[in-house]
This record gives structure tokens, sequence and C-alpha cells, in this order.
């Protein structure tokens, strides 16, 4: 285990090489820690998607070009002279939320990581539900959350992606859609309620005020973020971190300027998030 709250780490295993009953367990791991860690990985782009495929079909990557001869992964990469420029995931969020069926696995591979900084940090969505007292759980059960990608890639936002040169995001106007999701979901392999919330994407809710909205999202950021439902991953080449968004979220440091920043990520296609 990681910490209290979320997180667990396996030694030994080789995703290129598990076999159909490890992969049940390490899936079941998924789902119960909701972050897991492997050091000492070999994955090369092909065998990160022929893992990744085991553990379901590919979501589809929107904005974020992904690379030519692997078209299901995305390079996350900042390089050592971009400075504290925008960094791709710093902002917290569970991937694609905005979607109809939003991922549920993520799949991040280290392959060039900082000697210090760049960490990665998660925070349990079920541990936050879990700390929350009778009356608020009853409050927030009914609401259903606006998931919008508006104010990470809509056109206004192409000019903070341009300034990255190692990745090539493409803003459009498909950014607006909007996306209804109840705030208070169960996990469909745990059976788990989890508050199904990250500031990035969640920016309404149904038939709710303009004032008591943004109460609300402040509310659930600060509550949601709070350290006693983290873990807080420190990258070395090599490492393999899996996380489930249907119960997490995550936020990427940028705190890495003079270094370079390299992970290969893969998604894998979720369902539609329900009570
Ligand atoms: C992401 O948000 O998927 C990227 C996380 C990271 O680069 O640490």
């Amino acid at each position: 285990m990681l910490t209290g709250a979320v997180g667990a780490e396996v030694v030994g295993a080789d995703l290129g090489a598990l076999d159909g009953h490890a992969l049940v367990d390490v899936r079941r791991l998924l789902c119960e820690r909701e972050v897991v860690v492997f050091r000492d990985q070999s994955l090369s782009p092909r065998s990160q998607s022929e893992f990744s495929d085991r553990l379901g079909p590919s979501a589809e990557v929107p904005f974020v070009e992904t690379m030519i001869d692997f078209p299901h992964v995305i390079r996350v990469v900042k390089e050592a002279d971009e400075g504290a420029a925008f960094n791709f995931g710093g902002a917290w969020h569970s991937d694609f939320s905005f979607q109809v069926e939003p991922p549920s696995f993520t799949v991040l591979a280290a392959v060039d990581v900082p000697q210090w900084g760049g960490d990665t940090v998660f925070a349990s969505m079920t541990a936050a539900w879990m700390a929350l007292g009778p009356q608020m759980r009853e409050r927030l059960t009914s609401l259903e959350a606006v998931h919008t990608a508006r104010d990470a890639y809509s056109r206004r936002l192409q000019p903070l992606h341009s300034g990255m040169r190692g990745m090539n995001i493409i803003c459009d106007d498909s950014a607006n859609d909007e996306r209804v999701h109840p705030l208070v979901t169960v996990h469909p392999e745990t059976g788990k309620e989890v508050l199904f919330f990250n500031r990035a994407y969640v920016r309404d809710f149904v038939g709710v005020g303009v004032e008591e909205t943004a109460e609300l999202l402040d509310f659930l950021h600060n509550h949601t973020t709070d350290v006693r439902f983290q873990y807080r991953h420190r990258w070395r080449n090599g490492d393999v971190v899996i996380w489930d968004n249907r119960s997490t979220q995550h936020f990427a440091i940028n705190d890495y300027a003079g270094f370079r920043r390299e992970l290969h990520r893969t998604t894998v296609r979720g369902s539609i998030p329900s009570r």
C-alpha cells in the first residue's frame, strides 16, 4: 500500500508478459487501490498499446495528436528549455471526463523524467466521498454535473497549447460540448460510491443557480483534493503507473524547468457513468 487512502505498488511483475490470471489480479487491485505503480518496466509504445488493449478497447483521444505509428499513444512531453510554461495535465482532472464514456484506466509510462520535480499527484474520489457527513452526501447525491472541455481546449486556448513544442494540441469547437454525468456515481466494478468530480472539466450543475454553483465548485475542489486522499508519485525512468479515472483525479506538477520530461500515455475506454 502507498497511503492509507489510495495506491499500491506491485513488485516483480513484467507488464509486457502478464498471464491471464495475473492480469485479472492487476485489474482487481487497480479497481480497489485506484492507482498502481510498477517499477523497472520496459514497455515500448507497441507493447504499451498491447498491454492497454488487454484492459479494454482504447478510448478516443480528442485534441491531442497521438504517435503516428501508434494512434492510441500520446507522448506527454515538455522540453528542458520550455521553462515553467504550461504543462499537460497541470490542473486537477480525471482524463477526458467530458466524454460520453470517459476512460476507465490510464496507463502512463515514464521514458525520460527530471532529476527532481515533475511528480504526479493522485486523489481518491472514493475516500473523498466516504469522508463526507450524511447531510452533505444527501445534498450531493441528487446533483448532476456538467462536464465540458471548454476551459481546457476551446479555440481561445490554442496559443497556450501552441507554446509546447513537444506536443501538438489542436483546439476546436467540440470543446464547448457539454456532457451530464451524475455527481455521485457507483463504480461499475467495485460497486463503491464515488464523487465523480474534477475542477478542470466540471463547470456547472444541472438546475443550480450561479452563486450556489460557485460555492459548490469551490467546496468540492477543496474537499476532493485534500491531502488525506492523496498519493504523490515521484517518477523514475521505467515506472508505469496505472490509475482508475472513475475513482481518482490527478495533477501533474510543473516544477522542473531546465529538465526534459517525457512519458507515454494510453487510455482505456470506460462506460457511461451511472448510479
Ligand atoms: C495526464 O494528465 O495524463 C498526465 C499526467 C502527467 O504527466 O503526470
